[in-house]
């Protein structure tokens, strides 16, 4: 079990990336104000800002200098498309929840509408923020990867994790397997490719971006994202396993969701006891990745172990 100081550092680190993130929040003026309004609402509502934490860790430990204003937007604008995930993921067109984060969703204090409109001002604001933070930066050394520029290649993985292929892809699933027939080989192949692009995706792209903006090489770019799917997949099956056992009091949002919702989840395909197994072996796998990178005992593996047991 992971000790009080590593919870200690955990939330300091959080502190940080709160502080970043209020440098780069929308104004909160002119005739969309409410809408700005409600993406600062969601955005400023606390949050564990897990994601901009991997990031920046990966990005220390392949950095070469100390610098760390190239990878700030992209932190702040990796929270911004989790919070407007979320935002979306809570409507009642969705998942139907009234609370997050320790509060009323976006939608049950500003209307549907404006949720919806909120959540896609956050979407966007996220490349607002990255590309300007791109375009402001100096110029950095040579990626190995697909595109030689590593803003670009950040900016790619930013845009292809978030969306259709990513995180949308996997939430499309998880909607359409509520009322599926499907056989059970199958449904388990649906609850893969769920988990793995709904919460997996942007756990790989904050690792990833982090590692190539600090100036790994594309070999490690691949072996992070594989830790990050790891990690993203088990994070998602302990977010299943905490909707039945955790409370909301701890959590910050309903449980029972799964099951009001008829969602398909690792805990109802496979079982609780499976799944926890599940949450450490795929942990342990990331942890294995770390290791042949040489990142073993670093503060992102001490996390990926604090996440097999977190409550919240
Ligand atoms: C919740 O993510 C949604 C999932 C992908 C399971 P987090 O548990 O990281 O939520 P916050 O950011 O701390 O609110
Ligand atoms: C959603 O999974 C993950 C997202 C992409 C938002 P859940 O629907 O289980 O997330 P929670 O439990 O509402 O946070
Ligand atoms: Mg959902
Ligand atoms: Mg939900
Ligand atoms: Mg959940």
């Amino acid at each position: 079990m992971p000790d009080q100081s590593f919870e200690k550092e955990l939330l300091e680190r959080a502190a940080h990336i709160e502080d970043v993130l209020k440098k780069f929040l929308p104004k909160e003026e002119g005739y969309a104000k409410i809408c700005i309004e409600a993406m600062n609402y969601s955005l400023l509502a606390g949050g564990k800002r897990l994601r901009p934490v991997m990031m920046l860790e990966a990005y220390r430990l392949f950095s070469e200098n100390a610098d760390e204003t190239v990878v700030e937007p992209f932190l702040a604008a990796i929270e911004m498309i989790h919070t407007y995930s979320l935002v979306h993921d809570d409507l009642p067109c969705m998942d139907n929840d009234e609370y997050r984060r320790g509060r009323k969703t976006t939608h049950a204090v500003y209307g549907a509408g404006m949720a919806t409109l909120a959540g896609d001002g956050l979407l966007n604001f996220a490349f607002e923020t990255a590309v300007k933070g791109a375009m402001s930066a100096g110029e950095l050394p040579d990626y190995d990867g697909a595109n030689k520029n590593r803003f670009l290649s950040a900016l790619d993985v930013l845009a292809t994790k978030a969306g259709i292929y990513g995180m949308v892809g996997g939430q499309c699933a998880d909607i359409m397997a509520e009322n599926a027939d499907l056989g059970s080989d199958e449904m388990k192949d649906v609850l893969s490719y769920i988990d793995e692009n709904k919460t997996g995706a942007l756990i790989e792209s904050s690792l990833m971006i982090g590692a190539i903006l600090g100036g790994a090489a594309d070999k490690q770019v691949k072996m992070i994202e594989k830790a990050g799917s790891n990690v993203g997949i088990a994070f998602q099956i302990q977010d299943d396993i905490l909707d039945i056992v955790g409370n909301q009091e701890e959590l910050g949002k309903p449980v029972g969701s799964d099951e009001k919702n008829n969602k398909t989840t690792y805990v109802s395909l496979y079982g609780m006891e499976n799944a926890k197994n599940k949450v450490k072996e795929l942990s342990d796998e990331a942890s294995a990745i770390l290791a042949e990178l040489g990142f073993d005992g670093s503060f992102l593996d001490k996390l990926f172990e604090y996440l097999i047991y977190r409550n919240k």
